[in-house]
């Protein structure tokens, strides 16, 4: 097996650049959780709780896998030092070798991976082995998935979808997971369940992280996350066939587990959510029947917690997301788009930015609109702000000062009503009885942009700078007064 794939080689990266803090005797019970929420607000660090009380040493929790460019760089091969447009560039380009060679970066089948050093069965299967965080105190129970891996496969085409669903303890042998409108894996469940059959699902619990951040994007229907990283790191990910599902895991698993979901039903929830609340309260949700729980010796489970942005989660998905809105709007055919950021403030689904060089009247409409319709642009969206070349959208104060000097609010947004909606929204309207399927929300487009008319007379008043001749030289002249401290 390559070792590239293995999350205790992510770590040890993380840690020669300086990024990695060993944490030992924090508490399971909403120790780990608030120092986890805490440590996203302020230092940055990947961190590895060890010696948690009640649970043998080396039985581990990792959080802040991917908190900010370096760490998601890392996971994916790239230059740790790209900026968050370079990295978002960098993505694009990789992706690229989807439409190339899909299926050269197919998974590959190993055998004998080290998650099978410990084999759990009947009697035997424990999840309270395993320190499992509740992460905040108003959290319904231990949640075992969050920074997971679920691998699903369509019983009629046989496309393995990988996604990221929360997934609960509800005791020491069952397991209860929420999969919201439109995600692949809830299809996948619905359709071997409406055939009679129960569905089958394995679930990985702590592996290189790279895998995270596709499982927690809109990855096209039809195409499966595993072929995603593979092809960004032009390397094919590494599985091994599970023994009961036949399913692929990550052959990099820290823990894995393989069941199924027959029907049953149970209550699950809250968790605290991507949009900072208890929105979606307690659920009734399907509950998973374990058959076997594989561990390495020693074993890392990776985890994550929400919050008000800046969170665990809310960095990693920007870049991702940006990357496959940009491809969206180019296999639109929408051209002169110069960049696309998702801001972190929205959790990066909730304010885009898409900088457009205009071409002609209507041409930052139908940007703005494409990307706020594309589905990696659409689930859970709220604001899809439209700039011109010369703002870069993953500035933030240079997209609001956009927003304040180019959009007039009368005429320069859009409303789009009764698309996609979620109860986690905390302003959704939540009746008895509704289904996870039935919640719409609007979606507003921005345009931040000079008036096309004005581009084209030329009559569009000059930003106010001084002239690069005397920028240049006030620079070399007082060097010290520029230095960044
Ligand atoms: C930490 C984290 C937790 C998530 N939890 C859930 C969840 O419980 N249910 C859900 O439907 N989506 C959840 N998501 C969002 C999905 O992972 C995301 O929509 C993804 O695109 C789903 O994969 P799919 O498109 O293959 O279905 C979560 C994302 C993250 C980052």
């Amino acid at each position: 097996m390559s070792s590239s794939y293995d999350l205790r080689e992510f770590i040890e990266r993380i840690e020669k650049l300086g990024l990695l803090r060993k944490v030992e005797g924090a508490s399971w019970d909403l120790e780990i959780g608030a120092i986890t929420d805490a440590n996203a607000k302020r230092n940055k660090y990947t961190l590895l709780f060890d010696k948690i009380p009640g649970y043998p040493e080396g039985f581990r929790v990792l959080t802040g896998a991917l908190l900010d460019s370096r760490r998601v760089s890392t996971a994916l091969d790239l230059d740790s030092n790209l900026n968050n447009l370079e990295l978002t560039t960098a993505i694009r380009e990789k992706l690229r070798n989807v439409e190339k060679g899909y299926e050269k970066y197919a998974p590959v089948m190993v055998d004998n991976p080290p998650t099978m050093e410990n084999v759990d069965k009947g009697d035997r299967i424990d999840f309270f082995k395993f320190p499992v965080p509740k992460w905040f105190h108003n959290d319904g129970g231990r949640y075992i998935g969050t920074a997971d891996a679920v691998i699903t496969r369509d019983p009629e085409s046989g496309w393995v979808n990988v996604g990221t669903y929360r997934v609960m303890v509800k005791d020491s042998k069952r397991l209860a997971i929420l999969m919201e409108a439109s995600r692949h894996g809830r299809s996948h469940v619905e359709k071997n369940l409406d055939s009679g059959k129960p569905a089958p699902i394995a679930l990985s619990f702590g592996h290189n992280p790279g895998l995270n951040l596709f499982s927690s994007n809109e990855v096209p229907e039809g195409m499966s996350e595993y072929n995603f990283l593979g092809a960004v790191r032009e390397k094919p990910v590494h599985t091994f066939k599970g023994p009961v599902t036949g399913l692929p895991i990550p052959a990099d698993s820290e823990i894995a587990v393989e069941g199924y979901i027959t029907g049953e039903r149970t209550d699950e929830g809250p968790l605290g959510e991507f949009m900072g609340y208890y929105a979606g309260g307690k659920m009734s949700n399907p509950v998973i029947k374990i058959e076997a729980v594989y561990y390495r010796n020693r074993p890392i489970l990776m985890g994550t917690c929400a919050g008000k942005p800046p969170y665990d989660y809310s960095y990693y998905r920007c870049p991702i997301r940006a990357s496959l809105i940009w491809n969206a709007l180019e296999g639109s055919g929408v051209a002169g788009v110069k960049g696309v950021w998702c801001h972190e403030e929205g959790y990066s689904r909730a304010f885009t930015a898409v900088s457009v060089k205009q071409m002609f009247g209507g041409h930052a409409v139908m940007a703005g609109h494409i990307a706020s319709q594309s589905r990696p642009g659409n689930v859970a969206g709220r604001y899809t702000v439209v700039v011109d070349d010369d703002i870069d959208p993953s500035n933030l104060n240079e997209v609001v000062w956009a927003m304040c000097s180019r959009n007039d609010p009368a005429s320069g947004i859009d409303i789009v009503r009764n698309t996609m909606g979620t109860p986690l929204d905390p302003i959704a309207k939540h009746e008895e009885g509704k289904d996870l399927l039935e919640y719409t929300a609007s979606r507003a487009i921005v345009m931040a942009v000079k008036p096309f008319e004005k581009i084209m007379k030329k009559t569009f008043p000059d930003v106010v700078k001084a002239d690069p001749d005397t920028d240049r030289k006030v620079h070399d002249k007082w060097p010290d007064l520029f230095k960044k401290s």
